[in-house]
């Protein structure tokens, strides 16, 4: 039953609302009782207090009997009291009631329960209940001595039915309980909207990332607060962007690599099958088998690209961090790469800022790094067009450049080649034997020795490709 946040929200507000009104009630109620018994002591005591002078100016012939019950009366009309006035011995002389009538019931008796006792002895008490059996409902009742020149000659006792301070106190407490049960109704109702504030978008981003489960990524959360919950709803929405991207990814990676690979298996299964079938006659065989060998090359250096982009995406791969050296390094690649170089005609300028440039990396992914990069100066730079390596030392850092003199890399396409089968001029990259792994490669290998690389190029004029690493003392 509680299983829903929105109503155990709503369960624990109720708890909250209704317990608190309780305890306000019980507070309520005993402080508005004691508040209202004590003022009505204060009144009693004055009052008797009154009383006792006029009995003395009585007692001294200085009012009659009936100014006396006037009085009483006066006494009477605020409070609905009984007044007793005993002498020492506690027999009754004078008395009142507020009904009237029964007023000479009292007179004549005598008063010997104890408090008679205690006020006889100077004390003034105060007493709830029936005093005695004398009363048929609870009274309060204040005794108190009755001075005769400064001698206590006897005791007045006024008594005050409970009843009205029962009154006032259900009548304050009605309108409490009204108040509080509009009061409640007031706060379920907003609780109920803050609830419903805080629950929807949590019930809105566990659809929407149930949809994104299921495997639509284009649904988002639509929550504009600032709070944490808005907060919460930005970084989903962030989360599903970056879901989406890379399912898109995904998408071109798979479809990319199906293509790449199919198409030199379709034309190596008609050079074979063209082989079998005799359609193409023996003395062209070798030529096109030569082809379907180069297609199998490229197949290979296809799936091993593949597998290094795939080792370094899953973070698979570790960096053997040693010391190279980086002109070295750059000389070794060169020579691999001589043939290539002066068979399109291409000059090579080498500025080495020092003869030897030690730095930190990994030696083979290095390597890898610079194959790519003097791989695609030389395939894409022009007829005869210089390529310029370069290495130089700012401070803890080393560069090296590799710059041709090619079409160079619009800069709406700079962003994009570092993408995994992005190739500016598909068609044309194609010829030139290429898949569009290389870049990709690079930057991750550089990413993944906390190094950058940067693109300088204008088109037209040459690119050039610029990473860094850092640097290592010479010893
Ligand atoms: N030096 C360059 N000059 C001009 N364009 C370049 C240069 N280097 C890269 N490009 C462009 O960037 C694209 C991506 O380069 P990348 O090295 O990733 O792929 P590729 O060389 O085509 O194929 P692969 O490197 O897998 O053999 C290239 O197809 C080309 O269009
Ligand atoms: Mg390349």
């Amino acid at each position: 039953m509680f299983r829903s946040l929105f109503v155990r929200q709503m369960a624990s507000y109720l708890v909250i609302i209704l317990s608190a009104l309780a305890i306000l009630g019980v507070l309520l109620y005993s402080f508005f009782q004691n508040y209202l018994m004590e003022t009505r002591t204060e009144e009693l005591i004055r009052e008797g207090k009154a009383i006792s002078q006029y009995i003395e100016y009585y007692l001294s012939d200085l009012i009659d009997s009936r100014t006396l019950h006037y009085q009483y009366q006066v006494i009477d009309r605020f409070l609905g009291v009984t007044i007793w006035v005993t002498d020492a011995r506690g027999n009754i002389w004078s008395s009142h009631n507020s009904s009237q009538l029964d007023s000479v019931e009292w007179e004549n008796q005598k008063l010997t329960v104890d408090e008679f006792v205690q006020v006889l002895q100077g004390n003034t008490i105060t007493r709830v209940g029936r005093f005695g059996e004398s009363f048929p409902t609870p009274v309060l009742t204040v005794g108190m001595p009755l001075k005769i020149n400064d001698k206590i000659g006897g005791t007045i006792f006024l008594h005050s039915p409970i009843k009205g301070i029962n009154r006032t106190l259900r009548d304050t407490y009605i309108s409490f309980w009204r108040s509080a049960i509009i009061s409640s109704v007031l706060s379920i109702i907003i609780s109920y909207f803050i609830t419903r504030l805080i629950t929807n978008p949590l019930i809105e981003i566990n659809i929407v990332s149930r949809e994104i489960a299921r495997g639509n990524f284009k649904r988002r959360v639509k929550v504009k607060t600032k709070d944490e919950i808005g907060q919460l709803a930005m970084s989903f929405n962030a989360m599903a962007d970056s879901l989406e991207k890379l399912e898109l990814m995904r998408r071109s990676f798979v479809a990319n690599v199906s293509h790449e690979l199919k198409s030199p298996l379709t034309s190596m299964r008609g050079y074979i099958q063209g082989v079998l079938d005799h359609t193409i006659s023996r003395e062209e065989q070798d030529k096109y088998l030569a082809v379907a060998l180069e297609e199998t090359d490229r197949m290979n250096r296809l799936i091993n690209d593949l597998l290094d982009l795939s080792q370094i995406q899953t973070g698979q791969f570790s960096m053997d961090i040693k010391t190279l050296d980086i002109n070295e390094t750059i000389r070794r690649v060169l020579i691999a790469c001589e043939e290539r170089i002066n068979e399109k005609g291409m000059d090579v300028q080498v500025e080495f800022d020092q003869e030897v440039l030690l730095a930190e990396g990994d030696p083979d992914r290095i390597k890898q790094v610079i194959i790519n990069l003097l791989d695609n100066a030389i395939k894409f730079n022009r007829e005869g067009g210089l390529i310029t390596l370069k290495t130089w030392q700012h401070k803890d850092t080393v560069y090296v450049k590799i710059a041709d003199q090619g079409p160079g890399i619009p800069e709406e396409e700079m962003a994009h080649i570092w993408e995994p089968f992005y190739q500016i001029d598909k068609s044309r990259s194609r010829e030139k034997g290429g898949t569009g792994l290389g870049l990709s490669i690079v930057k991750k290998i550089i990413e993944g020795h906390g190094q950058n690389i940067w693109l300088n190029s204008e088109e037209g004029k040459g690119s050039a490709f610029i990473f860094s690493l850092k640097s290592v003392k010479k010893k």
